[in-house]
């Protein structure tokens, strides 16, 4: 049987297991190794010179440490500056997660689309290029949230989190009439991978319903299209979680449902 392939999904904290769930749904018997920069986290708060800096040599000795056969950089904050140098530099497979810019301005019968993602990505010239291209006639307005990572992160810690926070994170992408449905953002492009972990609180805090953009399951569509498809005795390989700040995790219960059921070690 050939042995199960190595996934290493990285982003700057938990956020990216929001796309390794998907991942792991498509490929249920590859061995996944998440890698959290929680040294280094939140990205959105650094320079574009300093993420570069960090991240490139950082995925360098992860390739060399678990010799993955494909890499996941599961954080728009990172991708949108990042690919060109880690496809450039190693010969492993990498799929960046950006924002989903394009499959919402094609959704959107309002054509007004907000793109909620970090300070950081909402200023990349990737992602202006990304509206430039593909905005379809959309007015897209871009909200950098400041804080938003940083809550899903502790509201999946088990740290209690107020409804009032996270509104006033999210109040401006909802542009427009409120009471007119025609004439006010009908589609919010999650453009950070921690977004998604908040999924219910968004829905339930939104002060009118949005189509929320989950780039997620488009990126494992990605990374199962570029794996030889597997075996025909499919097991389950296994998992493991590290924090670049060396933390042992201490969240195996919360983390279980991201790694399709297994403990991650
Ligand atoms: N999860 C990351 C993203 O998709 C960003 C969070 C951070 O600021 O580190 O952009």
């Amino acid at each position: 049987m050939a042995s199960p392939p190595t996934i290493l999904v990285f982003d700057s904290g938990l956020g990216g297991l929001t796309v390794l769930r998907e991942v792991v749904r498509g490929r249920p018997d590859a061995h996944y190794v998440y890698v959290a920069d929680d040294a280094f986290f939140p990205y959105g708060h650094h320079s574009e010179d300093q993420i570069i800096a960090r991240v490139v040599p950082l995925i360098g000795e992860l390739i060399a440490a678990h010799a993955p056969d494909l890499v996941v950089i599961a954080c728009n904050t990172a991708s949108t500056l990042v690919m060109s140098h880690l496809r450039s530099e190693y010969q492993v497979p990498f799929v960046g997660t950006v924002p989903a810019i394009k499959p919402a301005c094609a959704n959107s019968k309002t054509k007004r689309v907000s793109v909620l993602g970090t300070k950081g990505t909402v200023k990349r010239e990737y992602t202006k290029a990304l509206i430039r291209d593909f905005a379809q006639g959309c007015e897209v307005t871009l909200v950098g949230s400041p804080e938003l990572a940083s809550l899903a992160e502790a509201a999946l810690s088990g740290i209690e989190v107020s409804d009032r926070d996270i509104s006033a994170e999210v109040a401006p992408c909802f542009v427009g009439d409120g009471e007119a449905d025609l004439a006010r953002t009908d589609t919010v492009v999650l453009a950070c991978t921690h977004y998604p972990l908040l999924m219910e609180r968004l829905v339930r805090l939104a002060p009118w319903p949005v189509d929320w953009i989950d780039p997620a399951p488009a990126i494992a569509r990605r990374v199962a299209d570029l794996l030889r498809p597997p075996g025909s005795e499919v097991d389950h390989a296994g998992a493991e979680m590290i924090f670049t700040s060396r933390r042992p995790h201490t969240l195996s219960g919360a983390l279980m449902p991201f790694f399709g059921g297994r403990v991650p070690a």
